[in-house]
């Protein structure tokens, strides 16, 4: 077989950098008898051209107005397809530490990028003022890396200021359905906005898999028309037609709402592992731990110096400054739960324990 994955991890180290899913989190079977059921629901039409916005019975699942969504091929493909109709040569807000990859997507584009805190609206709109951007990115739900969602007030003051400042907000929902201990997650911005400021991109990719490049917008009709009459669009028929009727499929059978109820249960317990550990094993570390999500924001004394070592001890993380768009000392580390069961996890803490023992003394 030829290599056919994003990455390999190098043998014998447990790497908690890469946000990927649990390889027995996929629903396999599940997914192959949804890819049956389409194929024969829809016939000849499963594997023709679809429609521009995405198959119906998807779109009906997903819920909400039908004028207002795109279905995509993920959320990157979502920000891509953003940036390039609204982003209008910048620059860009970015709340920062924020995913790493949607800063490049931005900055693909063109856009200069701004560090804007979104729990801030003062400052925010201050910065909306100062530099005129035409957008503002954020995960405010379960957000990558740090876990954490903005509080209610504070998603209503931001919607209300990037009114003022007129500034599209890109709001990335990617981790919304993966809320733990029964807690709900927040209402998104998107449902609390009432001016046509909001764009809202969602993913099934942490939530069912990355491999189907699945995902949608959620935007004021006329937005929906500026992204999708488009020519690449018109020409493919749609941007994922037959894998967004196998998921139809899964979700209408019932079979995706199961599936999510395993998933909180499955990543909640690997999260309270890695907390358990690192509690034991390293208790100079410091954290919240998140309620939704697959990431702890780890605070550690020594942070800086800590990726040789690790690797040396067969562990793996992110460093905190490849959120931001600067660098500073004694940034926080993001340490993702996903990847493994609470042995590995457990594992992991006590070899960054033995990395973080292993470093230069005078910390
Ligand atoms: C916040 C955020 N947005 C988007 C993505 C990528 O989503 P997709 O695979 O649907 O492109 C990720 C994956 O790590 C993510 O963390």
């Amino acid at each position: 077989m030829g290599a056919i994955e994003q990455f390999h991890t190098a043998p014998g180290t447990l790497d908690l950098g890469w946000g990927h899913p649990h390889p027995d989190a996929l629903p396999l079977d599940a997914w192959a008898d949804a890819t049956a059921d389409a194929l024969r629901r829809h016939g000849a039409s499963a594997l023709d051209y679809g429609r521009a916005v995405g198959p119906e019975p998807l779109i009906d699942w997903i819920g909400g107005r039908s004028d207002e969504v795109f279905v995509t091929a993920g959320a990157s493909h979502a920000l891509e397809l953003i940036a390039s109709v609204f982003g209008r040569g910048g620059p860009a807000l970015v709340d920062t530490p924020t995913y790493h990859y949607a800063l490049r997507t931005l900055a693909d584009h063109g856009l200069r990028l701004i560090a804007a805190p979104a729990h801030d609206p003062a400052a925010m709109l201050e910065l909306i003022r100062r530099h005129r951007p035409t957008l503002l990115y954020l995960v405010p739900t379960f957000g990558n890396p740090t876990g954490t969602s903005l509080p209610g007030p504070q998603r209503i003051a931001l919607i209300e200021a990037a009114r003022r400042g007129g500034v599209t907000i890109v709001e990335d929902d990617t981790y919304r359905d993966l809320s733990y201990d029964g807690v709900p997650a927040p209402p998104s911005l998107y449902s609390l906005d009432a001016s046509d400021v909001v764009i809202r991109i969602s993913s099934l990719a942490k939530t069912v898999a990355p491999g189907l490049r699945l995902g949608w917008i959620t935007a004021s009709p006329d937005r929906i028309t500026a992204l999708t009459r488009r020519g690449y669009v018109d020409s493919g028929g749609g941007v994922n037609h037959t894998t967004a009727l196998a998921m139809a499929s899964f979700a209408t059978s019932g079979g995706y709402s199961t599936h999510l109820d395993s998933l909180r249960a499955r990543y909640a317990g690997q999260r309270d592992a890695l907390a358990a550990a690192l509690r034991l094993h390293l208790p100079t570390a410091s954290f919240d731990v998140p309620e939704g999500g697959w990431f702890l924001w780890v605070r550690l004394p020594g942070a800086d110096e800590l990726t040789k070592p690790a690797t040396a001890h067969g562990v793996a993380f992110l460093p905190g400054d490849t959120f931001f768009l600067d660098r500073k000392p004694d940034r926080p580390i993001r340490l993702s739960f996903s990847r493994y069961g609470p042995e590995d996890l457990a594992e992991a803490a006590r070899r960054l324990a033995s990395a973080h023992r292993a470093m230069p003394r005078g910390r």
